[in-house]
């Protein structure tokens, strides 16, 4: 569990479903990351229950809920995958919470405790027409370092990789 002022980043649960799938059908949300728009609870608790399994298998890539402390709301999510070269990070938050700075406390704290788990390289890898997340990198102290070309696929923009561009932490 990590605390922020605003928010409480912790482990997925059941419960956590109708937020998932509220955040998780917002067409422009999830436009640029791998999943396409969920269309039911059913898809929503698929969901929740993968990201719980990875939690309970110590998996190397595991989602942390941005739960909101008041109202008690979750409102999104931020995804850390670790490997030998550090930590690679992902982000989605709730069309209704956006521009609050939300994601950047999140993101602070999340690169925080990787550097106080001896994770010195931080890096995320964002659609090279993403500019709203490329801006925000910007805003939080990474630097875009390289395009990757054909790299991910985003299903709700076609089947087809995209570029991407690799962001690097470059401490504040
Ligand atoms: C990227 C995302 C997580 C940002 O969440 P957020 O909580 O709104 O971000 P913050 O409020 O902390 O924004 C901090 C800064 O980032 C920049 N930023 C954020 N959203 C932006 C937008 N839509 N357009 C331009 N700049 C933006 C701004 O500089 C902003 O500061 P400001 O509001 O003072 O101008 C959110 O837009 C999102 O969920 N996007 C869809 C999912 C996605 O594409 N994730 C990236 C996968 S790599």
């Amino acid at each position: 569990m990590i605390e922020t002022q605003r928010l409480t980043l912790r482990p997925p649960i059941l419960s956590d479903d109708e937020s998932v799938l509220e955040y998780g059908s917002q067409g422009e949300t999830v436009k640029y990351l791998q999943w396409k728009p969920l269309q039911s609870l059913q898809e929503a608790q698929d969901f929740v229950n993968r990201a719980m399994r990875e939690w309970q298998n110590l998996d190397r890539t595991r989602s942390w809920v941005l739960e909101l402390k008041n109202p008690v709301v979750t409102i999104g999510a931020l995804r850390a995958t670790a490997s030998q070269e550090g930590l690679e990070i992902g982000f989605v938050v709730n069309a209704k919470y956006h521009r609050q700075g939300y994601a950047s406390e999140a993101i602070r704290a999340v690169v925080s405790r990787a550097r106080l788990d001896g994770l010195s390289r931080i890096s995320a890898i964002c659609d090279a027409q993403n500019y709203a997340s490329q801006r925000f990198l910007e805003r939080n102290c990474f630097k875009a370092v390289r395009r990757l070309r054909r790299r991910l696929v985003h299903p709700a923009l076609g089947a087809k990789p995209r570029d991407c561009i690799l962001y690097q932490y470059m401490g504040s």
